[in-house]
């Protein structure tokens, strides 16, 4: 299948592009490299060095024997992404190409509008670029499973059917985003729903939960294959974070009560999520929703599971809360399906059995992570000075 990654040079994209390859998937994509850019911006740097895109070409080319195709250039530039779908005329596109972070999108107001502005006019120009040269591909575009919030009651995979005053109709779940980044997926979702209606585009909406983990298998052939691994108060990700406070004996630190609950999905499940979505693709016309995400903990108890894995590693490991930055429910409900990835032969890792892993990959470049430390507690918040609470 000939399948077109958008934002290819990310944590999630590189890996993509290597996990298809090595598959037997034709594959090319763009990147602008802004991720590079935010985490220096931010104070960061990835805990696991990576090197430049040409070099991870002529790298993964040199081990592996085959060819992925990149162009350098903004998906916020419509003409570049019309360029891009012409010449690779793709049967799959996977959009992944967006400004992923909640912190980094509440810094002010530039870093909020250009989050909606980066993430909102890339997906738009992607449909439209779409509908000129491949209006038959299936566009795989990852949502998050923050779109919905953390309501009351259960979360369906998109859609429920609902009674109100005597009649019956199946709506969108309401979703519930929180923060300025997340609020970009849900107007993402509703442009691909409408674009979906009006054009018979076909399009999947990934809800994805928070990813972890240092790699996929194809990456131990040669470090120069690696992915990156942020762990700075902004691009990093809870569990990621925790092992990285772990290994350079850095207390863990949950956020206020530390009762929030989420999906979670290791970085090989991930693909293999998105590689079975593409090659199940809907019907023309069709805008479906899977919910992508293996277990659900809470921050607590995923604290308590890193410092389990730590000590068995041989570290000292504490965990304390912290006041927390965002404004977000410290003890809820939480009880999202995730049935239809299964249907499809989805069979995740579980989360324990991949800790020492990372551990012990994070452990070979603890002085990386040691460099950085002043970076990881969080500085950013949700609420603003002097306004009103
Ligand atoms: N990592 C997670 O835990 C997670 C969870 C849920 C959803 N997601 C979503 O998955 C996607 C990939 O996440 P990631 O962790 O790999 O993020 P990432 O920042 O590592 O990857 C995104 C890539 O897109 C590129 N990009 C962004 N805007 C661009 C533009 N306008 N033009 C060209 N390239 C652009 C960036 O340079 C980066 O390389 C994002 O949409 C994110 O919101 C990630």
């Amino acid at each position: 299948m000939r399948v077109f990654i958008c934002g290819i040079d990310g944590y999630l994209g590189w890996t993509l592009a290597m996990y298809l390859s090595v598959r037997g998937h034709e594959v090319a994509g763009a990147d602008s490299f802004l991720r590079r850019k935010w985490v220096e911006e931010v104070g960061g740097h990835s805990a696991i060095p990576i090197v430049s895109m040409n070099e991870r070409l002529e790298a993964y080319k040199e081990v592996y024997g085959k060819e992925i195709t990149f162009w350098e250039g903004d998906l916020c530039n419509y003409d570049f992404v019309l360029r891009c779908l012409k010449e690779f005329q793709p049967e799959a596109i996977v959009h992944l190409g967006e400004q992923p972070c909640a912190p980094y999108s509440q810094i002010d107001v530039e870093h909020c509008v250009f989050t909606q502005h980066n993430n909102i006019v890339g997906t738009l120009n992607l449909l439209w670029a779409m509908t000129e040269v491949c209006p038959q591909a299936h566009l795989v575009k990852l949502g998050t499973m923050g779109e919905y919030g953390t309501p009351n009651i259960d979360i369906p995979e998109g859609f429920f059917t609902i009674e109100y005053r005597g009649r019956k109709d199946t709506l969108p779940f309401p979703k519930q985003a929180g923060s300025w980044y997340h609020q970009t997926k849900v107007h993402d979702t509703h442009n691909i729903m409408f674009a979906c209606k009006i054009w018979n585009l076909r399009s999947t909406d990934l809800m994805q939960g928070v990813v972890y983990g240092t790699k996929i298998e194809e990456m131990n052939a040669d470090e120069r294959l690696c992915t990156r691994f942020d762990f700075d108060e902004a691009f990093g990700t809870v569990i990621n974070r925790y092992c990285a406070q772990a290994v350079i004996g850095h207390t863990l630190t949950p956020y206020g009560k530390g009762g929030q609950t989420r999906g979670f999905i290791h970085i090989a499940d991930s693909m293999r999520c998105m590689e079975l979505t593409a090659v199940n693709p809907p019907e023309i016309g069709e805008y479906r929703v899977f919910n992508q995400w293996a277990e659900r903990f809470d921050v607590t108890t995923l604290a308590q599971e890193v410092k389990k894995a730590g000590e068995a590693a041989g570290i000292k490991v504490e965990v304390k809360p912290i006041d927390n930055p965002r404004v977000e429910a410290e003890k809820h409900y939480y009880n999202p399906d995730h049935q239809k990835l299964f249907d499809l032969g989805f069979r995740p890792h579980k989360m324990v059995d991949m800790l020492p892993e990372m551990i012990s990959d994070l452990m070979k470049h603890k002085d990386r992570i040691e460099a950085k430390r002043e970076h990881i507690l969080p500085t950013i918040k949700w609420r603003r000075d002097g306004a009103k609470r």
